[in-house]
């Protein structure tokens, strides 16, 4: 089984204005890949926030992969790549020309998303867009290589 966190960032999520539907998702996507959510959190698009949770889902719970929905395009508030680079070790491109490369056959709007992969440690970080349309269509693209990668991390 593979450990996994789900950070939903959304400033309306998180005052409880917005039902997180991509974070309810994920949690039956991961299912496909032999991952169990055992950590879940809804957070405002704060880049102080989001990277401090990386960092002890990393660092203390040990988790093999943490999701991220939401926060990757182009609004101001928009800050979870950087988050997610400001505690990256390395940098793994492909994941995310993947996402992008296969949601711009549904929308050319996919370019518009800034999400990044990272290693941390053991932990593969993932970035994906908010709506739950786009988590789907992104999860299909990435999810039949993320097992290989992360027993190599083990
Ligand atoms: N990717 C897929 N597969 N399907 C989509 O509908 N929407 C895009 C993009 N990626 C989309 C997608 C849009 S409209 C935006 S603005 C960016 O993701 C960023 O989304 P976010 O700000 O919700 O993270």
């Amino acid at each position: 089984m593979l450990k996994v966190g789900v950070i939903t960032a959304s400033d309306k999520g998180s005052r409880g204005e917005r039902e997180d539907l991509s974070g309810q998702l994920l949690k039956e996507l991961v299912q496909e890949i032999n991952g169990k959510v055992i950590l879940y959190i809804v957070l405002p698009d704060d880049q102080k926030l989001l990277a401090d949770r990386m960092k002890v889902w990393t660092d203390v719970e040990e988790v093999d992969l943490i999701l991220t929905t939401g926060g990757t395009g182009f609004s101001l508030r928009d800050v979870t790549p950087e988050a997610t680079l400001s505690i990256a070790d390395r940098l793994v491109p492909g994941i995310a020309e993947v996402m992008r490369m296969e949601s711009l056959k549904v929308t050319p709007k996919a370019m518009l998303s800034r999400a990044v992969a990272v290693l941390r440690k053991r932990t593969l970080i993932i970035n994906m867009p908010g709506s739950p349309k786009a988590v789907k269509e992104c999860w299909q693209a990435i999810s039949p290589a993320l097992n290989h990668g992360i027993q190599i991390l083990k």
